[in-house]
C-alpha cells in the first residue's frame, strides 16, 4: 500500500511544457506527479503557447515568476545554467509538437515524460529512443488510465492461467462528445485533433485507442498481434481524412482473435472504455466507469466482482493501493501510480540500477513506440481499403542496426 512515503532519495526537479490554464490534460499531470510530495517538485514551466498567460498561470499555481518561461527553448537553456535546474520535463502539448520538444529536452540533458500518441511515425520514435539511450535518459508515456491497479490484477490472473488460454479480446474506447462538429470550430483542443498537421495520421485511433491498446498489452504482454484489419470512417465529413470512428479486427500469434471499436461519435455514450479478455475457462472484464471493480466470470459458476484493495487480490495489484477498502479510487490515483513509477525509473537510471529498470512495469518509450506502430498499422490497413495487413513491428531493428 502506498501512503506517500518516499520511494526515491529526494523529489525530482520537474517542469512542464504545455498543460496551461486552458489545457485539458495539464492538471492530470500535476495531480499525478504531485500527489506524493516525495516524488516530484514542480519548479519551472513553459505552460502555454501564450507566454503571458503561461506566466500568470505558473505563478498562480506556485512556480517562481522567473522560472515561468515564455517558451520551452528558453526554459531548457536557462534551467541548464542553474545548479538546481530541471531534471525532468513533462510534455502536455498537442501531438504535432511532441517530437521537437522531446528531442530538445533530451539534448538539454533532461528525462522526459510525454503525452500520447508519442510522435507521428515509428521512425521518429526509434530515433528518439536511440537518442535517449545515448543520453542515458528515460522517456515515459502518459497512458493515464494504465495505472489502475486492477489491470495488474488482470495481468497476474492471465499469467497464472486463471482464465485459461486467451481466445478473444474485446476492446472498446468510445464516447459521444464529438457526435456533431460544433466543437471542431470553437474548442481549441478539438480543433487540432481533427487537423492532420497537428493531430498526425489519425484522430480517435491515436487519441483514444492507443490507451486501450497499451492497457491490453499490459494485461497480456505475451499476446502479439500477427495481422489486423482496420475500417475507419469520418462521419463528420470535414474531419476526413481523419477518422471519428474505427473498427479493428486482430489476429494474434497464438490463434486468438480480437476486436477494437473506437469512436468519438458514439452518441449518448458518456464512457465506453472497456476491456474484456475471454479465456478457455473464464473471462475478465474491466470498465473505466467502475474502476474499483473487476468482473471475473468462470464458466458454470456465479459471476464474481473482485473489489479493489481486498486481500484476495494479487500482491502486484495491492502494492499500488492507496486509500484502502471502503473508499473509491479512480483516474487521479491511476495517474499518481504511473508518475510514481516514472520517478522510480528516473531515479534508477540516475543511479545505474539496471535491475529496477528491467523489472519495473510502466509505460516507457517502448510502450510509446507500440502505440505509434498501432496507429501506423491501422492506417495502413484502412488506406488499402481495409485489407488484412501483417502487423509491422520490426522497423526499429533495421534502423538501429539490430538483427
Ligand atoms: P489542449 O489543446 O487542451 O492543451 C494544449 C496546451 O498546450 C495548452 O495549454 C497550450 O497553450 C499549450 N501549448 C501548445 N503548444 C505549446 C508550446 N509550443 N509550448 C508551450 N505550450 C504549448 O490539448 P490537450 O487535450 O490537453 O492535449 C495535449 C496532449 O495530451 C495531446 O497530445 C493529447 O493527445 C494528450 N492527452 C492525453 C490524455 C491522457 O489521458 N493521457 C488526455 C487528454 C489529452
Amino acid at each position: 500500500m502506498l501512503n506517500g512515503e518516499k520511494k526515491i532519495a529526494r523529489p525530482l526537479r520537474w517542469g512542464m511544457v504545455g498543460g496551461g490554464r486552458l489545457g485539458q490534460v495539464g492538471y492530470k499531470h500535476r495531480i499525478g506527479a504531485l500527489r506524493d510530495n516525495t516524488a516530484f517538485q514542480l519548479v519551472a514551466g513553459a505552460f502555454d503557447i501564450d507566454p503571458a498567460r503561461g506566466k500568470d498561470f505558473g505563478v498562480n499555481i506556485g512556480v517562481s515568476e522567473k522560472r515561468c518561461y515564455p517558451n520551452y527553448e528558453t526554459m531548457f537553456a536557462e534551467e541548464a545554467k542553474r545548479k538546481d535546474g530541471l531534471e525532468v520535463v513533462s510534455i502536455a502539448t498537442p501531438n504535432g509538437t511532441h517530437y521537437e520538444i522531446c528531442k530538445a529536452a533530451l539534448h538539454a540533458g533532461l528525462h522526459v515524460i510525454c503525452e500520447k500518441p508519442l510522435f507521428f511515425t515509428s521512425d521518429e520514435v526509434v530515433e528518439i529512443k536511440a537518442l535517449a539511450e545515448e543520453k542515458g535518459k528515460i522517456v515515459g508515456v502518459t497512458y493515464g488510465f494504465s495505472g489502475n491497479q486492477l489491470l495488474l490484477q488482470m495481468r497476474a490472473m492471465v499469467e497464472k492461467g486463471e482464465i485459461g488460454d486467451i481466445r478473444v479480446v474485446e476492446l472498446q474506447y468510445t464516447h459521444g462528445f464529438n457526435a456533431t462538429d460544433d466543437g471542431d470550430k470553437v474548442n481549441a483542443a478539438q480543433k487540432w485533433r481533427v487537423d492532420p498537421k497537428i493531430a498526425g495520421p489519425s484522430y480517435v485511433l491515436g487519441d483514444l485507442s492507443t490507451h486501450t491498446y497499451y492497457m491490453s498489452q499490459l494485461i497480456m504482454p505475451q499476446m502479439k498481434i500477427k495481422k489486423l484489419l482496420c475500417d475507419r470512417q469520418s462521419f463528420i465529413g470535414s474531419r476526413a481524412p481523419l477518422e471519428d470512428n474505427a473498427y479493428v479486427l486482430m489476429h494474434y500469434e497464438n490463434g486468438a482473435v480480437g476486436r477494437l471499436w473506437t469512436s468519438s461519435i458514439d452518441a449518448g455514450c458518456m464512457d465506453g472504455h472497456r476491456i474484456r479478455i475471454v479465456g478457455s475457462k473464464a473471462s475478465l472484464e474491466w470498465w473505466d466507469s467502475k474502476p474499483n471493480e473487476l468482473r471475473y466470470e468462470v464458466q458454470g459458476q456465479p459471476i464474481q466482482t473482485l473489489i479493489r484493495s481486498m486481500p484476495y487480490l494479487d500482491e502486484s495489484c495491492n502494492a499500488d493501493e492507496r486509500l484502502g477498502a471502503l473508499h473509491q479510487e479512480g483516474l487521479s490515483e491511476s495517474w499518481s501510480n504511473i508518475y510514481l513509477k516514472f520517478a522510480i525509473a528516473i531515479d534508477a537510471k540516475m543511479r545505474g540500477d539496471q535491475e529496477t529498470l528491467d523489472t519495473l512495469v510502466y509505460p516507457d518509450i517502448n510502450a510509446g513506440l507500440e502505440g505509434v506502430r498501432w496507429i501506423e498499422n491501422c492506417v495502413r490497413s484502412a488506406d488499402q481499403g481495409s485489407a488484412w495487413v501483417d502487423f509491422e513491428s520490426n522497423k526499429e531493428a533495421a534502423l538501429v542496426g539490430k538483427t
